[in-house]
């Protein structure tokens, strides 16, 4: 079981390797981190946890606040642009390589623990989320920022999912973090969530829709390994077309001029 589950997430550590997910955060989603760490109210001395945090784009926003922050994540690979991005930021942070569904911390070593469109990508998420509540002390913040099943990327994995390997036994949907109803399910009354709203992350930086498919295909971990499954199976151009119709469908700006709003649930809560 244990090496079923170390086989998975080998896995899972190379599909997040592939493409260049750095360069997505430069080109987009950099202003989610931020926005994270504001709602959570991180200040100066606080111990943070940033749980799946990849190239730190909450973890060095919490950092430059005073905070001191843990930055953990299945795959290490992603650490190198990070660290290049704190030292730019003038900002020093612990790189820690962890599972969210088995993180090496003590129970309550934290006083904030935080993941933005992060810990909603492990498989098993009542796992997950037993080890966030685990890690925060009493009375400690939860905050998670997590795309919708109904946003553009919940759309997107319902785009991706007849094309892309069989999900694992006992795997949940990413995208159903952003569900109001699946945070209660999932933490129960271990935590009394304050905030719990949804809003859109704006993206203007593709001229033409189809741009934005095009970048996923070439950087995006689970795309790749969707688009590489389907290319097995002799359904690439299948695949292509979907890509190219769901940008169509998604853009509401122009032809020549994309916008697209991609929608994330804030859900900000303290640990009983
Ligand atoms: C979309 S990225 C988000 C990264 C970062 N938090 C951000 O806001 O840009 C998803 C991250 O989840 C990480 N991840 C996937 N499965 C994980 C797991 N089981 N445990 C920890 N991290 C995981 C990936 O390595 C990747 O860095």
């Amino acid at each position: 079981m244990a090496s079923a589950d170390a086989e998975l997430k080998g896995k899972h550590r190379k599909m997040w390797a592939s493409g260049d997910y750095p360069s997505m955060v430069e080109t987009f989603l950099l202003p989610l981190g931020p926005r994270l760490v504001e709602a959570c109210g991180i200040g100066p001395g606080m111990k943070v946890l940033d749980v799946a945090a990849g190239t730190g784009n909450a973890s060095i926003p919490a950092a430059k606040t005073g905070a001191e922050v843990t930055a953990s994540d299945l795959t290490p690979e992603l650490f190198d642009a990070g660290r290049e991005r704190a030292k730019a930021e003038g900002v020093e942070l612990e790189w820690v390589e962890a599972d969210a569904e088995n993180l090496p911390f003590e129970d309550g070593a934290y006083d904030v623990v935080i993941s933005s469109i992060g810990a909603m990508f492990a498989p098993h998420h009542q796992e997950v989320a037993d080890e966030l509540v685990r890690v925060c002390k009493p009375g400690g913040k939860i905050g998670l920022l997590s795309w919708t099943p109904e946003g553009q990327i919940g759309g997107f994995f319902k785009t991706m999912g007849p094309f892309a390997p069989p999900p694992p036994p006992g795997a949940q949907p990413p995208p159903l973090w952003g569900s109001e109803d699946h945070i209660d399910e999932l933490f129960g009354d271990r935590v009394d969530w304050q905030t719990l709203e949804r809003d859109l992350l704006e993206i203007t930086a593709f001229e033409k829709p189809r741009d934005w498919g095009e970048h996923f295909k070439q950087r995006y971990g689970p795309t790749i390994a969707a688009r590489a499954n389907a290319e097995k199976e002799g359904r690439a151009d299948e695949f292509d077309k979907a890509i190219d119709d769901f940008c169509d469908e998604w853009n509401q700006g122009k032809a020549d001029d994309a916008r697209f709003e991609m929608e994330y649930l804030l859900a900000v809560g303290t640990r009983e």
